[in-house]
């Protein structure tokens, strides 16, 4: 199994979903215990559903660590999210806490690559699933991916728990062969949580979550690995493995073209 660069992961944000009657207090325990000052608070953002009098603030971002001396330093980010839909609508934060048995729940982990591009291509060609494009935040100057839910083939629920790529600070000329791929019309500009946030709730809907790989192919990775410990598990194994996600990608894109 060969690191590529951009197999270099950093964790970039993680994010933590709270019930509402949880959502205040998790704040103050942030600002309290965690220490968390105003200049660490990265962004809030708010929610203006129609009929609602006041916004609610539906999500804040908290940095509780930075790294000191360091060239880039590693931050330690909390994005804490809660469902504010009214009653009555539908809304797939609310249904993962309930999925999950309430309160609050780790939903992703954003990892950062240095090489988001070549990431994404890699895990596509071993049949990664992503339910999003590649998105670009204009505000944040990244650009970022969702993968599909961590879900045991034939589950009955979904997991609620994905992970997200990303890059910071791509050059002007990455972002200009992004907008020129031929993905163009599936690019959100400055819309990227709407972007995530419009596929889980339309994924939530259908009452199935997009998997991280295919059923299919999560059945044939553990047939492989059946019998054997982690420990056991070789070189020469994980090769097997390998080709057989690169033989289910290479037969799914086929059948797509
Ligand atoms: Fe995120």
């Amino acid at each position: 199994m060969k690191k590529e660069p951009f197999h270099n992961f950093v964790v970039d944000h993680m994010t933590f979903l709270v019930e509402p009657d949880l959502y205040k207090t998790t704040y103050a325990l942030m600002r309290i215990v965690f220490g968390v000052s105003r200049e660490d608070l990265i962004y809030e953002k708010r929610s203006n559903w129609p009929g609602q009098k006041k916004p609610s603030s539906m999500t804040f971002a908290a940095r509780v660590g930075v790294e000191r001396g360091a060239r880039v330093p590693a931050q330690t980010i909390f994005a804490v999210v809660q469902p504010t839909e009214p009653k009555g609508r539908s809304s797939h934060v609310r249904t993962m806490l309930k999925n999950r048995g309430g309160s609050c729940h780790w939903q992703h982990v954003a990892l950062r690559t240095p090489d988001l591009l070549a990431f994404h291509a890699f895990a596509l060609a071993r049949g990664v699933n992503f339910i999003t494009p590649i998105l670009k935040d204009a505000d944040e100057d990244l650009i970022q991916v969702f993968s599909g839910e961590w879900t045991m083939p034939g589950a009955a629920k979904p997991s609620a728990t994905f992970f997200e790529f990303v890059q910071r600070d791509p050059s002007a000329e990455l972002l200009k062969q992004l907008e020129t791929a031929s993905n163009r019309e599936a690019w959100f500009r400055d819309k990227t949580f709407l972007g995530l946030y419009q596929e889980k709730e339309n994924e939530y809907k259908r009452g199935r979550a997009v998997p991280f790989i295919d059923d299919a192919l999560a059945r044939r990775v553990a047939a492989r690995l059946k019998g054997r410990e982690v420990f056991e598990i070789d070189d020469a194994l994980l090769e097997r493995v390998e080709a057989d996600m690169l033989d289910y990608a290479a037969a799914r894109a086929r059948r797509r073209k």
